[in-house]
């Protein structure tokens, strides 16, 4: 029985990130999405926001389970058991900081192994970061969230403005 973890801060899940736990679930038997607890970034969703949506948007999938984590993703993969952190790669960009990740982690802990999964095309592009963006301008971002993530992301970012500019 192989547990993997998908660490991330998933603000908002994207459906690149969906193409990746699909991935990951065909390969190991338990995926476990790892929602980081991370203020710092300053997330536009609270962690719960977070996993729930990511919940809401998982539906039925066997052998694929949510959670939070605080401090180091290599120590939350000890406690659950999984022997795999899971990454999705994009472009070249993402592969120094990934690459220089995932030798830190098996420095921290040789027997976990860091698996990268490479995007599929047409999400190639896709970031959290740019979505929030495309969303903050009016952008149609449908056809990159899932459908329940839609509503919130809207609300929140016109919510952010008014804040912002009252
Ligand atoms: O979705 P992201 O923001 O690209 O995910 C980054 C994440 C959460 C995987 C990374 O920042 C992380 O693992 N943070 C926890 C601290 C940690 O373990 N850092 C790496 C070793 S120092």
């Amino acid at each position: 029985m192989i547990t993997a973890v998908y660490p991330g801060s998933f603000d908002p899940l994207t459906h690149g990130h969906l193409d990746i736990v699909d991935r990951a679930a065909r390969i190991f038997d338990r995926v476990v999405i790892a929602v980081l607890e991370n203020p710092s970034k300053r997330p536009l969703f609270s962690t719960g926001e977070r996993v729930s949506m990511i919940r809401e948007s998982l539906g039925e999938r066997p052998g694929v389970e949510v959670s939070t984590f605080n401090g180091l993703t290599i120590d939350f993969a000890r406690q659950v058991g999984a022997k795999v952190i899971v990454r999705g790669l994009r472009a070249v960009s993402d592969f120094e900081s990934e690459f220089q990740m995932a030798l830190m982690n098996r420095r921290l802990e040789p027997e976990v192994t860091t698996v990268f999964i490479p995007t599929s095309l047409r999400h190639l592009f896709l970031s959290s970061s740019l979505i929030k963006e495309l969303a903050e301008f009016g952008g149609d971002i449908a056809e990159f969230v899932p459908a329940n993530v839609v509503g919130p992301l809207k609300q929140r970012l016109t919510r952010e403005q008014q804040h912002e500019h009252p």
